[in-house]
């Protein structure tokens, strides 16, 4: 790797340590709600690591972080970089982490090589890319870009009945969540560091992914109410099971995404449960989560027209109520070739093998495309293993990234 960066793996690796440590599950899965204990924890030690480095940190109304190191001219637009914190229910430590601490290390490097940006660099920690909190993914930075206005972001409640609004306020983020919005032109461009989560890096033998193209998502929730009962009393001509009717669904879900003819069609149903949630009764009540991915945003259509007409013969042949709310329909976004082409350039000085790819998982930088040209840098990750506790980047290949993204750094800010 090239000595003019110097990154320094151990540290950032024992970074990434301790801020696993901030989770609500034991080790070695993390979970780290949004405005929980765990994540406000981990918000205040993070902010002790910006300041040490000298950055000089803001924080806006929804409670995405800005980290900031001047440029020689302030009046230009920064170049940013950075990813999220949030993790989902017994997840990994590198997701999004390798994103937020690996931007500060890149800093680290790029001041400790003696560099002095033109451009303001800033590191963006964005609030709950993960859904886990209010069921919707880059709640800070769709607000960022304008795509969530601030009156819907604020009727935003948990599972358990507690707004967006109280939950921020509570964490220390005020102001008018109207003002999260970015200007036109409030950044020069942005490059998020991310594991890849899926196999293609380690497979190719590959260090870098530069991504061209990120998935379109989209996420719908039904809740399905049936008629409950004694599971040895009532026969089974008389029964409207709503478990078995979200049973059906999820089934729809997988035949729309198998048969649709595109490679890239995903759909999963990752939350099902059913009430009263006893082993001899009848569920009366069924809720189910469903999420459809494609590059393709006509099949991704198609895809979600089939499994919602699907869910209405379902419930109207099984005597269920179905109620249906679409949480979110996105449209795939394009990273700036000329991104794309500084990345590759980037790891290929470094001594680094890369290729161009997609991205079949979301991120902040779905969003910010629509503020500033984009793009990311992919790692690989053990056997692509993602969202679950022994998620893995070798330090080494963390490092290749943070030295990717630093170079990167230098050539647009410089
Ligand atoms: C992000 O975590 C995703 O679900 O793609
Ligand atoms: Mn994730
Ligand atoms: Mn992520």
């Amino acid at each position: 790797m090239n000595a003019s960066l110097p990154v320094d793996s151990a540290r950032l690796a024992g970074e990434l340590e301790e801020l696993a440590q901030f989770s609500e599950a034991a080790p070695p899965a993390v979970t780290r709600v949004l405005f929980s204990e765990a994540d406000l924890a981990a918000r205040a030690w993070l902010r002790a690591r910006y300041e040490e480095a000298g950055l000089v940190v803001r924080v806006d109304p929804v409670g995405n972080v800005f980290a900031r190191w001047e440029g020689t001219d302030p009046s230009l637009a920064p170049v940013a970089t950075g990813s999220h914190i949030d993790a989902i229910p017994n997840a990994g430590r590198f997701d999004g982490t390798v994103g937020v601490l690996g931007a500060l290390e890149a800093v680290r490097a790029l001041r400790a090589a003696g560099f002095q940006p033109r451009r303001p660099i800033e590191i963006i920690q964005f609030t709950a890319e993960e859904p886990t909190r209010f069921g919707l993914g880059c709640l800070g930075s769709r607000l960022l870009a304008g795509t969530l206005a601030a009156e819907q972001a604020a009727l935003l409640r948990d599972p358990e009945g507690r707004g967006l609004e109280d939950l921020r306020a509570a964490a220390g983020c005020t102001g008018d969540l109207a003002a999260v919005r970015l200007p036109a032109g409030a950044c020069a461009g942005f490059v998020e560091l991310h594991i890849e989560q899926g196999p293609i890096l380690e497979r190719e033998g590959l260090a870098i992914g530069a991504v061209e193209k990120i998935a379109a998502p989209s996420s719908a929730r039904a809740r399905l109410i049936g008629e409950g009962g004694h599971a040895g009393a009532v026969l089974m001509p008389q029964r409207h099971d709503a478990g078995l009717a979200a049973a059906e669904i999820a089934l729809a879900v997988e035949r729309a995404a198998r048969g649709g003819g595109s490679a890239d069609a995903v759909g999963t149903v990752g939350v099902f449960r059913v009430a009263p949630g006893a082993i001899n009764s009848v569920p009366h009540t069924a809720w189910i989560e469903i999420d459809q991915r494609d590059t393709n945003p006509a099949t991704l259509a198609q895809a979600r027209g089939e499994v919602h007409r699907a869910a209405e013969e379902i419930c109207a042949r099984r005597g269920v109520q179905l109620e249906w709310e679409v949480i979110n329909a996105d449209e795939p976004a394009s990273s700036a070739p000329e991104l794309v082409d500084t990345v590759r350039e980037a790891a290929r000085a470094l001594g680094l093998r890369e290729m161009p790819m997609v991205s079949r998982a979301y991120h902040d930088t779905l969003f910010m495309a629509r503020v500033c040209p984009v793009t990311m840098i992919f790692i690989p990750c053990r056997n692509g293993w993602s969202h679950r506790p022994d998620e893995f980047a070798a330090p080494s290949a963390v490092a290749a990234g943070v030295a990717t993204l630093a170079e990167t750094l230098r050539r647009l800010a410089g």
